[in-house]
């Protein structure tokens, strides 16, 4: 009987997870798609906790154990989320996923030896080829992604440099093959192998999850976070196939099909493959190589804020260009703010988000919803470049590599084919950026020295409330 309920219970977890997604897609239903996710995943865990029992009707009777772990992650997780700033959260997304990766890892190396005792006579013989393949897919999967995911995380904390060495590239694939290759010597082979060769392919798996992230440029990094995000989705599938969990099976699946989604499409948008991510190396040393191509020599033309607030009250549509430094001023309420008044007085405003403006899928939506601007205002970025062609101002705050010509028309710049918003075939171009240093993939923009565009110099806050101040004053 209690089986039957806790099957209905997975179902219903399921459910919830494919929902929660699906509610995730738009920022309006969001916040309460994680909800729905969060309380199956709740429901699945208790439901477990007490009803599951083994063939001999052995119930879960570690209660301390078990409970006390669940407080101090949830202390954890709890308080790491509240405090974490919108600019980390990529780190972490990082540093959860690795715990992920972690998990699955250790479930594979406990069934390992657990299953190996219960078939001690026979050594490996009693475990069918299918069971040993998957405890290994998870052990390589899982290491793999935490080794990797801690790597990112240091990365984007900066606590950790690019490293890479000559030929790095094909030793990492030999690495991996031979990981495989022991892999499935242990799987067919040699059945009754030594348990040591299930820690050695642990330990190579570590190994090959740093030496894979190592090389990757940092503005490559949420892409691969996404990828190892993608793995520990498979690897959490594999330990629900493991212990025959519907509700583990589908959230590691569901996570591993979104992550794996969520690369093609951030890769996309930087007009970037796959292996060009992983192989490559663009934005090799990320802010690092900012110097090269920052702060060019010629000449911009400068506004002030009083002018600019004439220009903007006197358009007929003024578009809001919102990238990263947006986010490190915390200008998004200043921003809304902006747009009321301007609102109020018959100017027309919309955004222009770009898929990569910011530092993670998503962070310029997730940004003005929190200052309540009203989502159909968010005009994504091939309508946004229709609409530019006829827009009076555009304002952009605290982006650059998006609104980077170079991209269109510099085939020796780095980012040279990511699709950019085309912010030049608006009548005025005005950025407001602190100064004149380049953004996250450290070129010079050739924007600043354009034609129509003016710059304001100053903190995108700062500045947006003295435009707001000189408008009520006109
Ligand atoms: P960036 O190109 O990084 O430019 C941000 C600009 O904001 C900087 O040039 C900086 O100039 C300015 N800034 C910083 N703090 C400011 C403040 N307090 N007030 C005003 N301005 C400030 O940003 P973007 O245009 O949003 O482009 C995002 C970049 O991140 C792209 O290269 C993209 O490929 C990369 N990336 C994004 C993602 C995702 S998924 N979003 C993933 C991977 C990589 P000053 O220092 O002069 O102020």
């Amino acid at each position: 009987m209690s089986q039957s309920i806790l099957t209905l219970i997975y179902i219903i977890a399921s459910v919830t997870f494919i929902l929660g997604l699906k509610m995730l897609s738009s920022p309006t239903t969001a916040r309460k798609g994680n909800l729905v996710a969060a309380f199956g995943m709740v429901l699945a865990i208790i439901g477990t906790i007490f009803l599951y029992h083994d063939d001999e009707g052995n119930y879960l009777h570690n209660h301390l154990w078990i409970f006390g772990g669940l407080a101090i992650g949830t202390l954890l997780g709890w308080i790491v989320a509240k405090k974490v700033k919108m600019t980390a959260m990529p780190e972490m997304v990082s540093l959860f996923n690795g715990m992920g990766g972690a998990c699955a890892a250790m479930i594979s190396l406990i069934e390992f030896n657990h299953l190996s005792h219960l078939h001690a006579e026979s050594g490996f013989a009693g475990m069918s080829h299918g069971i040993l393949g998957i405890i290994l897919l998870g052990l390589i999967i899982g290491s793999i992604s935490f080794a990797g995911s801690m790597i990112a995380w240091g990365k984007l904390n900066g606590s950790i440099k690019d490293f890479s060495f000559k030929g790095q590239t094909i030793i990492n694939i030999l690495f991996l093959f031979f990981i495989l290759a022991l892999a499935t010597f242990v799987i067919f082979i040699r059945p009754d192998a030594t348990r040591i060769l299930v820690y050695i392919i642990f330990i190579l798996a570590l190994v090959y999850g740093l030496f894979f992230v190592m090389p990757i440029g940092g503005a490559d990094m949420p892409v691969v976070i996404s990828l190892l995000n993608s793995f520990t989705g498979v690897a959490a599938a594999s330990a629900g196939f493991l212990y025959n969990n519907k509700a583990m099976l589908t959230g590691g699946i569901l996570v591993g099909a979104a992550g794996t989604l969520l690369t093609i499409l951030m890769t996309k948008a930087m007009n970037r493959s796959i292996m060009n991510v992983l192989v490559g190396n663009f934005g090799g040393g990320g802010t690092a190589s900012t110097a090269a191509g920052a702060g060019g020599t010629q000449p911009v033309k400068e506004i002030n804020a009083s002018d600019l607030a004439i220009s903007l009250n006197y358009s007929k549509s003024v578009v809001i260009v919102p990238g990263y430094g947006l986010a490190v001023a915390q200008a998004q309420k200043t921003c809304k703010e902006l747009e009321d008044t301007l609102e109020a007085n018959g100017v027309e405003v919309k955004y222009a988000i770009h898929p990569v403006a910011g530092r993670m899928p998503g962070h310029m939506n997730v940004l003005l919803a929190e200052a309540n601007v009203p989502y159909p205002k968010l005009i994504d970025l091939e309508e946004a470049n229709d609409m530019l062609k006829d827009t009076d101002v555009v304002l952009v705050l605290g982006a650059n590599d998006v609104v980077n010509p170079a991209a269109k028309d510099d085939p020796a710049s780095p980012i040279y084919g990511m699709p950019v918003l085309e912010v030049w075939n608006a009548k005025m171009v005005v950025v407001v950026k602190r100064s004149m240093s380049s953004g996250y993939a450290g070129i010079d923009n050739p924007l600043f020295y354009h034609d129509k565009t003016k710059m304001l110099f100053g903190d995108a806050k700062k500045v947006l409330q003295d435009i707001v101040t000189e408008i009520k004053a006109l």
